[in-house]
């Protein structure tokens, strides 16, 4: 029942208090030592200055902009130093779900699961896990968090965010940031800032309005500053005609000024576009080289440049090594301890699991559930732990889901896999082929390729492009096949380079051409298709479907440069037509035969590629369709960093949001549907009924056009625009539904530090222990000084409860959340405003007015 109460006299007399010191507020401070490890020593400020003073133009320089690594772990970014006055090489390793360097380090669920657990702690401890991680893998500087709002459903690095609410990611950044850095290790907010999506990222104008950057985009980089974050990445993007790392208002006026940030700001990589206009904005560092910057000398040498500017930008670097314990002698890092960061990644993958639906409660599954059990789908065999891109983690181990469903039923379960979607195809047989190869550079003298092909030059009449395994080529080989393909039948084909022992390149070094277009390419960061779920012999896997004409040969050429030490391995597989009807009929009928079904369904997120479309690809759709005709149990469990339609919705009773989960995220899944524990994650961000209802939708809006995105939506992002035009989701905001069930009722608001103090009681009712997350939304004065949206996330609260049990809870609303930005400055929205808590976006359980003056 939804209770109406005003506040008190003396309430109001406090928030109008609150307007007051408002307007008056003091900006973050930035953090003091206390938020860095401990152990750092006392303040060595003096030795900064003095250190300053004996370095060298050249020296200076050197500490602004990256370099190549001569001993190189495989991280992102590196600076030599200056060893001759004690301040050491800096190595800078992404990412936000792990670090990511050569060795293995734990994978941990993607961020936007984190977010999904909507507790600030958990990133705390996530932070610590990737700071102590850092340190020992022998890096000094982290590139994460990303701390970009989720504003197109689409984008690819949706998954490394912590989702579309500025409150919800503001907390969980500061989280994150104090867990990095209490290890020790730099943190680094990215990408500052209006990065929203891959497309044309290193060009777009964000054209993006100063209260909808005040209100949407930058509270979380501001969280992050007053959390004391050491460094901030400007993002690649353009904001208001400007390159974010040439921006002053961003970089100088808000950053420096306002939020009074003491660190560094480096650029994305290659995200910088001049030297002495972007130090002037308020840049210190180019990354991962010096195309710019290094100019610095020349231009402070001929009067270009103040010294002081360059000044300036190396005591920032310089006091943030300082603060860190990096200056004057090695600081001890500390040994790994994957155990521990397996202990998190298994937790946090269990918190921010988000049960979607669950009708009849078909989940968890019981017994008799797991003696009949067909598993279907992929990612059910092969793990899809993190998502791609710069935040893409190579974990130790990842067990499947498939395994640990089996290992976790023990001696009773009965479980069955079919793939439904094949990903992996069978090499393209010798019929089909005509090719010739030809050894390129480097081709190790008199190597000879296994597996009936004949010595580079000559005709290949019919073999299959087939080494693997004990055929592999020798390591260093490089080889071009270059020939015709030719199908049997008219059809969509799924043509798959899979390969192994490339050498490491920016686009890939195992590639197929077809028909003049390169259809795949294994191992490339950027614009490669590489997929994130490798083959079931571990090969990375590339390619896509090509329309092939029955007896037409196509010309082909494949491309494989080999690095030493290693076999090179390289097949040319497809998926055929007649295949790919041949998988969903075995899963169907898998299906039909036993008592419940569970399809894995995935997409693949990765850095430099938004989704083509919001549906599920590769026909999975069909898949699950089929499955759920042949069996009326089916549940689905989604691997995927953001939204997919789902157009087979009602036909399926459960479905479980487990993200990418991290590489402990097949005993998390397994855990939950066999009910070991509750999914205990919300939405962090809407999912769209259809693709057109996104606030994103008009192509002006995204992916723009000219060049330019017009945020024409303004603050009406995510969930505030679906309340705002009365638009149906697919699932809300802050949805999540528990195997137990929650009342709520007792709803106090009292003024408080300027903000409001929310008291309410959460009841377990059900009979199993569970989580909830209960959401505090502010609604607007009755007549909006500006258009607000009819309900924002104002704080939330998550707890655990036994059955039966009873929690009085108390969320406090900051000031900041009953204001607007106009005019340069946080404004109160005064006037009878309503609180709303429960436990999503949209199933509100109790109201009250209150009068804010
Ligand atoms: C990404 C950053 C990343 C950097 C270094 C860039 O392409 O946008 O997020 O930190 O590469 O890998």
């Amino acid at each position: 029942m939804a209770l109406t109460r005003s506040l008190t006299r003396r309430d109001m007399a406090r928030l109008l208090g609150a307007a007051v010191a408002v307007a008056a507020a003091p900006a973050p401070r930035t953090a003091r030592r206390a938020d860095v490890a401990p152990a750092l020593g006392p303040d060595r400020r003096a030795d900064v200055d003095a250190l300053l003073r004996q370095l060298t133009l050249e020296e200076k320089i050197s500490l602004l902009h990256g370099a190549r690594d001569p001993a190189s772990k495989g991280q992102a970014g590196y600076l030599p130093g200056v060893p001759r006055l004690g301040i050491p090489e800096v190595r800078l390793a992404d990412g936000p779900a792990g670090v990511r360097v050569t060795a293995s380090a734990t994978a941990l669920p993607a961020p936007v699961a984190l977010a999904a657990t909507f507790a600030p702690d958990l990133a705390r401890r996530f932070g610590a896990v990737i700071g102590r991680e850092g340190r020992a893998l022998g890096m000094d500087v982290l590139l994460s968090p990303m701390t970009n709002i989720v504003r197109v459903p689409q984008a690819g690095r949706n998954f490394e965010t912590l989702g579309e609410d500025p409150l919800l990611a503001a907390a969980m950044v500061a989280g994150e940031v104090r867990g990095i850095q209490g290890e020790g290790l730099i943190a680094t907010a990215k990408h500052y800032a209006a990065n929203n999506f891959e497309h044309a990222r290193q060009s777009v104008d964000a054209q993006v309005d100063e209260r909808t950057l005040r209100e949407i985009y930058l509270p979380a980089f501001e969280a992050a500053v007053a959390a004391g974050v050491g460094s901030v990445m400007a993002a690649y993007n353009r904001v208001n005609g400007v390159y974010a790392a040439e921006n002053a208002h961003l970089l100088t006026e808000i950053l420096r000024d306002e939020w009074r940030f003491a660190g560094w700001v480096m650029s994305d990589w290659s995200a910088t576009h001049s030297g002495v206009p972007a130090v002037t904005a308020g840049l210190d560092m180019e990354m991962p080289s010096g195309v710019n910057f290094a100019g610095l000398a020349a231009a402070v040498t001929s009067g270009k440049l103040a010294g002081s500017a360059v000044d300036t930008a190396v005591r920032r670097v310089l006091v943030q090594l300082d603060r860190f314990g990096l200056l004057g002698g090695a600081r001890p890092r500390p040994a790994l301890d994957p155990r521990a960061g397996a202990r998190t990644a298994r937790e946090i993958a269990l918190a921010g699991a988000v049960l979607l639906r669950n009708e009849r409660d078909l989940l968890p599954l019981d017994r008799a559930d797991l003696a009949g059990l067909a598993v279907i789908g992929p990612t059910a065999a092969h793990p899809l732990a993190g998502g791609g891109g710069s935040a893409r983690v190579i974990p130790a181990h990842a067990e499947s889901p498939l395994d640990a469903l089996r290992r976790q039923a023990g001696p009773g379960g009965r479980i069955s896999w079919a793939t439904g979607v094949d990903l992996e195809g069978v090499p393209v047989p010798a019929s089909a082929l005509s090719l010739r190869r030809t050894p390129r550079d480097g081709t190790p003298q008199g190597s000879t390729p296994q597996g009936g092909t004949s010595q580079g030059g000559t005709s290949q009449a019919a073999a299959q492009i087939d080494h693997t395994g004990a055929n592999a080529l020798p390591p260093g080989t490089s080889w071009t096949w270059t020939g015709t393909l030719t199908a049997p039948e008219t059809g969509d084909y799924d043509l798959r380079i899979q390969g192994a022992g490339g050498v490491p390149a920016f686009n890939g070094s195992i590639s197929l051409t077809v028909g003049g277009v390169r259809t795949g390419s294994v191992g490339a960061l950027i614009g490669g298709n590489s997929s994130l779920i490798a083959t079931s012999g571990g090969l990375t896997n590339a390619g896509g479907v090509v329309h092939l004409e029955s007896g037409r040969p196509t010309p082909i050429t494949i491309t494989a440069t080999g690095a030493p030490g290693t076999p090179l391995q390289v097949r040319l597989a497809w998926i055929t037509p007649r295949r790919r009807q041949e998988a969903l009929r075995e899963a169907a009928a898998l299906a039909a035969g036993a008592r419940t079904a569970l399809v894995f369904a995935f997409n693949e997120g990765t850095e430099g590629a938004d989704r083509a479309s919001l549906a599920l690809a590769k026909g999975q759709d069909a898949v699950i369709e089929a499955v759920a005709a042949a069996n009326a149990r089916t549940a689905v469990v989604l691997n995927t960093g953001d939204p997919v339609l789902m157009p087979w919705l009602e036909r399926v009773p459960s479905v479980l949001q487990m993200w990418y989960p991290g590489q402990e995220g097949a005993d998390a899944t397994a855990t939950l549907l066999l009910g070991g524990a509750d999914p205990g994650g919300k939405l962090p961000v809407t999912f769209p009924r259809r693709a057109e209802d996104a606030p994103t939708a008009p192509a002006e809006r995204y992916p723009g056009e000219g060049g330019v995105a017009v945020y024409g939506e303004g603050v009406f992002v995510g969930y505030r625009h679906y309340d705002a035009n009365h638009v149906e989701p697919l699932f809300p905001f802050g949805h999540g539904l528990s195997y137990t069930r929650f009342a709520y009722g007792g709803l106090s608001v009292r003024a408080a530090g300027g903000g409001l103090s929310v008291s309410f009681t959460v009841t377990n009712t059900g009979r199993r222990e569970g989580t909830e997350v209960a959401q505090v939304y502010l609604g607007p004065p009755p007549r909006p000084p500006v258009p607000m949206p009819p309900r924002a996330l104002a704080g939330f609260a998550r707890v655990r409860l036994r059955p039966g049990e009873r929690r009085r809870l108390t969320v406090t609303v900051s000031r900041r959340a009953l204001q607007y930005w106009s005019d340069g400055r946080w404004v109160l929205a005064g006037g009878r405003r309503t609180v709303h808590v429960g436990s999503s976006s949209r199933d509100l359980r109790l109201r009250q007015e209150v009068a804010v003056r």
